[in-house]
């Protein structure tokens, strides 16, 4: 089995990536790191515990991290997610714990403590607690697998900036130090993540199921897609952070390419601009394989799938 550590400031997109990924045999999941994101950590860290009981899973170790990026103040996206982060369904309050050691601290310790080259990152909000890992436990570079991020965007431009992705401008900072850090990274950005929209199609598939964690998705899908609807006047909202959860389940399902991405730190009007040198015009050196076309149908037939099992 495939070991992962999720690190997600949930968000109703991060929730479905999580259901997707216990709802997955082939992943072992070591443990969730919570971030500050979308919404503040208090939230965050709340809405994935709710997340696992919701799947069946409170037996998953659920860890908080960073609560404000490593320079900026945080910014969080309400206005997407609703007040709580995850509005939309009417889930129970959790019951399971929040482990007391902080996030940071687990990752470096359990990729420490399993063989080298065996712990992929999946990461689906703002790159604090992955950038606090790295600069505590240099070490740890050499001994993860691979980074599979949400964050981004190139020809699509940005979500929460003209120039910018939402988890890629809360933390800037924390985003170079990760793309600077060698390990081999493979990026979903928004050019990939706006291609798989929740329409109403599909989201009845998933009503379909007839499971409570099946009508919980739909009630989150709904509550999601209003902003992009509204904002972008699309037939349902992006499904973002799952891409990261199926391109481990299903690598044939995206296209892409190997290239260099720095990122923005300076400017106050690009902050966060994930520079994608998607011809080679700089010779930098490769640090990154950019995403740019995914099989929605694919994606949204795996998903189904899925969550009928949970
Ligand atoms: C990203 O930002 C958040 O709002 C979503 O959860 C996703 O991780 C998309 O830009
Ligand atoms: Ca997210």
């Amino acid at each position: 089995r495939q070991k992962i550590i999720i690190d997600t400031d949930p968000g109703q997109d991060d929730a479905v990536a999580i259901l997707l990924a216990l709802a997955s045999p082939e992943l072992e999941v070591l443990g969730i790191t919570v971030v500050a994101g979308n919404v503040p950590l208090r939230w965050t860290e709340k809405n994935a515990r709710k997340i696992c009981e919701l799947a069946g899973k409170p037996q998953t170790r659920v860890f908080a991290g960073a609560s404000r990026p490593l320079v900026r103040n945080l910014v969080t996206a309400e206005h997407v997610h609703g007040r709580t982060g995850l509005d939309g369904p009417d889930l129970p309050e959790p019951t399971m714990a929040l482990q007391e050691q902080h996030a940071v601290d687990f990752i470096v310790e359990e990729v420490r403590r399993q063989p080298a080259g065996v712990v992929t990152l999946c990461t689906l909000g703002p790159l604090t607690n992955i950038a606090l890992a790295l600069q505590r436990a240099p070490d740890i570079a050499l001994r993860v697998q691979q980074i599979v991020m949400m964050g981004g965007g190139f020809s699509e431009g940005g979500n929460i900036t003209p120039a910018a992705e939402f988890n890629i401008y809360v933390d800037p900072h924390a985003a170079h130090v990760v793309f600077e850090s060698g390990i081999p990274l493979v990026v979903m950005p928004l050019d990939v993540t706006h291609q798989v929209l929740t329409t109403r199609k599909r989201i009845a598939a998933i009503g379909a199921l007839g499971t409570p964690v099946a009508q919980a998705t739909v009630e989150l899908l709904e509550f999601f897609e209003r902003y992009d609807e509204l904002k972008y006047g699309s037939d349902g909202g992006p499904l973002h952070d799952p891409c990261v959860i199926a391109y481990l389940l299903k690598p044939e399902l995206f296209q892409g390419r190997e290239c260099n991405v720095t990122i923005e730190c300076g400017s106050e009007l690009t902050m966060g601009m994930t520079v994608v040198d998607w011809w080679g015009i700089t010779h930098r050196p490769i640090n990154a394989t950019v995403m740019r076309v995914v099989d929605a149908q694919g994606f949204f037939k795996l998903l189904t799938r899925r969550l009928k099992t949970l």
